[in-house]
């Protein structure tokens, strides 16, 4: 019998549709963002064996809604769209792609601190609309510059590495890092606020979890360097947004890169597009070519690993603690 894989978003990229082709899998694409309650009713009327979650989130009457399904698989990293207590009271794993987008997220991450440093968006638009402004621009270097890493997971160690040619120093604050890796240029800090004080450039590269929504709020900006940069390509949620329009108003910070936002997408009439000094891309950071070959492919896999009791890299499964295993 033919099995399903439902996604939430368009379809996967070719080397996972021709896996899935190749084993007689039937993929059902959605519209991305749908509604909740139309969501619902897809996930009832076609009963999947499997969901890939791309776009939007996934509740538990969601999981609930499909008698036959046994497998979630996060169609990236960053799992806080997925009830992932629902999905292990239901007993299903959810797995996430690790590493799989680390690659171009990271190099998202220094793209928006070359981008907010010169500040060529704001430049970009400018000329657009027939300004030539080569007597008043003035940009920031990063070359010998204090990097704060928040999280050394896959993406903020290879940005950790990406930054070497340029003489930065490293500092990587992540409660959870069991070993740093040996670099001349990297440094642990334990302390947060210590972080935060003596940081140029700040790069968030941990997840959401309850316990760190707005990690960056005012007290935190208030405590920044006068030049310094804030880049979020991890979850819009870490910072409080209204303390953040408040810091680039005032210009108590140089500028920010933001990939990700609280909500997205922001509203029209939202403060943050009065802003020159910060840098805007929609939530693209793992949109590459590359990426999306190996994190649709790993969903895939991963998901036939779990219908054939196959064991897969723990550290995958997100759930693995509430399941019991
Ligand atoms: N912009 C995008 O398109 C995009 C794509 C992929 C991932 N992301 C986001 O980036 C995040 C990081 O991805 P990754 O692949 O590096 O994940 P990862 O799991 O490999 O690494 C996360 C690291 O953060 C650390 N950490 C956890 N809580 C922390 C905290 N409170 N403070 C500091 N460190 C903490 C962990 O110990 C771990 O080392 C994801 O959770 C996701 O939200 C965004």
């Amino acid at each position: 019998m033919t099995r399903k894989i439902l996604l939430t978003g368009p379809v996967l990229a070719h080397d996972a549709m021709s896996h899935a082709a190749s084993l007689d899998i039937q993929i059902i694409p959605t519209t991305p963002y749908l509604p909740a309650d139309e969501l619902l009713a897809v996930i009832r009327d076609e009963q999947p064996d499997a969901i890939i979650v791309r776009q939007g989130k996934l509740s538990r009457e969601m999981i609930e809604a499909s008698s036959r399904l046994k497998a979630i698989a996060k169609h990236g990293v960053g799992y806080d769209t997925i009830d992932i207590q629902a999905a292990a009271d239901s007993g299903i794993p959810v797995t996430i792609a690790l590493g799989a987008n680390a690659q171009s997220v990271a190099e998202h991450a220094f793209a928006l601190m070359f981008s907010v440093a010169r500040q060529t968006a704001a430049q970009d638009a400018r000329m657009r609309a027939g300004h030539w402004d080569k007597s008043t621009a003035n940009g920031i270097e990063l070359f010998g510059k204090t990097l704060g890493l928040v999280g050394l997971g896959s993406i903020g160690g290879i940005l950790m590495d990406l930054v070497t040619p340029l003489q930065m120093k490293v500092k990587v604050y992540d409660p959870y890092l069991k070993t740093l890796p040996e670099r001349s240029h990297v440094e642990r800090e334990t302390d947060f606020n210590r972080l935060i004080e003596s940081s140029d450039i700040i790069s968030l590269h941990c997840p959401l979890t309850d316990q760190n929504r707005h990690l960056i709020g005012a007290d935190q900006f208030n405590r920044m360097r006068p030049n310094s940069i804030l880049i979020n390509t991890a979850r819009g949620e870490l910072v409080d947004t209204q303390a953040l329009v408040h810091a680039l108003q005032t210009r108590r910070i140089a500028g920010a890169g933001l990939d990700t936002f609280n909500p997205e997408p922001p509203p029209a009439d939202s403060e943050l597009w009065g802003l020159s000094n910060l840098v805007a891309t929609p939530h693209v950071g793992a949109n590459t070519t590359e990426a999306r070959d190996r994190v649709g492919l790993l969903a895939v896999q991963q998901i036939v690993k779990i219908w054939n009791n196959e064991a897969l890299d723990p550290r995958c499964i997100v759930n693995r603690q509430l399941l019991g295993n």
